[in-house]
């Protein structure tokens, strides 16, 4: 950790946002539709109930300008608060849109159960489909997929076809999100401790995927408020946005880190979704050089600026990131935004595998009222 010591860090803990692994279980950090499909890089929900609720009450008008998976909308509507979702891509939006969206849990159960019920198909396919499916798990899926034309469940069943998608592959157990290429033969699996066999079939997951879609979305019917919620599949930097914007809570990009559209290069495959990858702030294709890093800090001050001008009188920003280059307080300088506290929280390593100290920090930021400001307008 460049210049920011662990010891600094330590002194500006806020116990409230972090918690061990026995307080906060894995089954508590992914409840109902925060687990409808996996997600490299999302925060614990509780973390953002506890943010909402520090700051903003029921029928506020809640932004995340870097959706994701969509848990600071999941957490505002349960909250009755109203949100608004961006992100620049496909998959997520649409994920962010079944997960917040009121749910008919009827209507999905009847349609997941037609879709279960189409044969397998054996239908031209692309190369990428080709190599990481067997031919048995691809048809399979593609007869799930016939289902989808015309269904007004479209949308969930699109998150069903690419959870099993996404089991289905050609990767070991242990390395569902790492796999670079397929293995065809017999492993040794690290997550069973014994020789597993490629997937071959995809109907088991299909079945056990559209049962645990149904239950989940039935338990956060019974927790959703009726609130107005909507996802604009945009870049966050001159996307469209109404006035009266109450706060936002948002975990930003970091440089380099993730690829937000190869994770789940399968939805995109099977859904023919629109790739913009290419907008996406500090892309894990671009690396961490000099030009990649200030690329990455322009790009942020333009989605915080566009933000501010949309904030309500007295809005909020509560920044989540752990800012190990220290770019924060410039961006925010930059972007018209002063900081208004910085707390940081002990991330809880759950593997031994990324075992070590982690902290995050959750900065408020407000729009700043000096001549700074004045200039990013
Ligand atoms: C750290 S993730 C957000 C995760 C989210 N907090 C959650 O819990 O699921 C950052 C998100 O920013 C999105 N993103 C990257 N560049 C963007 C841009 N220019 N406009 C909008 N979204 C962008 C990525 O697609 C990714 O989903």
């Amino acid at each position: 950790m460049a210049g920011r010591t662990q010891a600094e860090l330590y002194a500006r803990i806020d116990s409230e946002l972090s918690w061990s692994e026995s307080e906060l279980p894995e089954r508590e950090r992914t409840k109902h539709v925060h687990r409808l499909h996996p997600y490299l890089g999302k925060y614990p929900p509780q973390l953002v109930e506890v943010l909402l609720r520090r700051r903003f009450a029921p029928g506020a008008l809640i932004y995340d300008p870097f959706a994701g998976s969509g848990t600071t909308l999941v957490e505002a509507t349960v909250l009755g608060m109203h949100a608004i979702g961006c992100d620049v891509s496909a998959f997520n939006c649409l994920l962010c849109e079944v997960k917040a969206s009121p749910p008919d849990v009827a209507a999905a159960e009847s349609e997941l159960a037609r879709a279960l019920a189409m044969p397998p198909v054996d239908e031209p396919t692309t190369k990428w489909l080709e190599r990481w499916y067997a031919p048995g798990a691809r048809a399979e899926l593609a007869g799930f997929r016939r289902a989808l034309e015309g269904s007004p469940q479209r949308p969930v069943l699109s998150i069903v076809l690419s959870r099993a998608a996404r089991s289905a592959r050609r990767v070991p157990h242990h390395a569902l999100d790492e796999a670079r290429t397929p293995v065809l033969e017999p492993y040794w699996c690290h997550k069973h401790r014994r020789t597993c066999r490629p997937v071959e079939e995809a109907a088991r997951f299909l079945r056990r995927y559209a049962a645990d879609t149904v239950r989940r979305l039935a338990e956060y019917a019974a927790l959703r408020k009726d609130v107005a919620v909507s996802v604009l599949h945009a870049d966050a930097r001159d996307v469209d946005l109404p006035d009266g914007i109450d706060g936002v809570v948002t975990s930003p990009p970091y440089p380099g880190l993730i690829d937000y559209h190869e994770q789940h290069r399968y939805a995109y495959e099977l859904l023919g979704l629109e790739d913009r990858r290419a907008l996406e702030l500090g892309a894990a294709a671009e690396g961490t050089t000099r030009r990649a890093v200030a690329a990455y800090c322009d790009g942020i001050v333009e989605v915080l600026a566009h933000t501010r001008r949309h904030l309500a009188p007295g809005g909020g920003v509560a920044i989540v990131v752990n800012d190990r280059r220290e770019l924060y307080d410039d961006i925010a300088r930059r972007a018209g935004l002063r900081l208004e506290s910085r707390i940081a929280r002990h991330v809880n390593r759950r593997t031994g595998r990324r075992a070590g100290e982690y902290f995050e920090e959750v900065l408020w930021l407000r729009p700043a009222r000096s001549r700074a400001a004045a200039a990013a307008r």
